[in-house]
């Protein structure tokens, strides 16, 4: 690995989904010794929730199990985190699609789908529902689905850098 790899999470409103992906990965980066090699940030395609902390359903499930997201607060994704972030994954298609609208034409990194990294372990998903609206179990679901795709994905830039 010669260059710092960059990863930026991308869900709607920055306060469920990419918040509990960043704080994820970012511990299993920090597991792995490769803080200085690999660094996370996080960012929604909506505006309403700029500069919230994450909801409390997310920040209670990470927490339960040992990761604290409490310290993150919400943006806005923007054009020039293209420059900044070779990786660029969305929780969902609909986001997905409002990050390729966003896209520079010369962005030359990878701008995708967060579960294509789960491989196997995701089941027949390849979307992060968004569990906005619904209940506990939900975000329950959602923190697994998580897990599994930082698992992969950390594997994926080990073996590419
Ligand atoms: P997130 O969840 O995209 O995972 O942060 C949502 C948060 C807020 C809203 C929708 C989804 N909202 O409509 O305000």
């Amino acid at each position: 690995m010669i260059d710092k790899v960059h990863v930026l999470f991308v869900c709607l409103g920055n306060i469920c989904r990419s918040p509990t992906a960043h704080g994820v990965f970012e511990r299993l980066v920090r597991d792995a010794g490769l803080e200085q090699r690999i660094a996370v940030d996080s960012a929604g395609t909506g505006d309403w929730h700029i500069g919230r902390p994450p909801d409390q359903r997310s920040h209670r499930a990470a927490l339960e199990r040992g990761v604290d997201i409490g310290h993150l607060r919400a943006r806005q994704v923007t054009a020039a985190d293209f420059d900044r972030y070779q990786y660029i994954l969305a929780m969902d298609r609909s986001n997905l699609d409002a990050l390729h609208r966003l896209k520079p034409e010369d962005y030359r990194g990878h701008l995708g789908l967060f579960l294509a990294f789960a491989g196997d372990r995701s089941g027949a998903l390849d979307e992060v529902p968004d569990p906005y609206h619904g209940g506990d179990d939900d975000f329950q679901r959602v923190y697994e689905l998580i897990q599994r795709a930082s698992l992969g994905l950390l594997d994926h830039i080990r073996e590419a850098s």
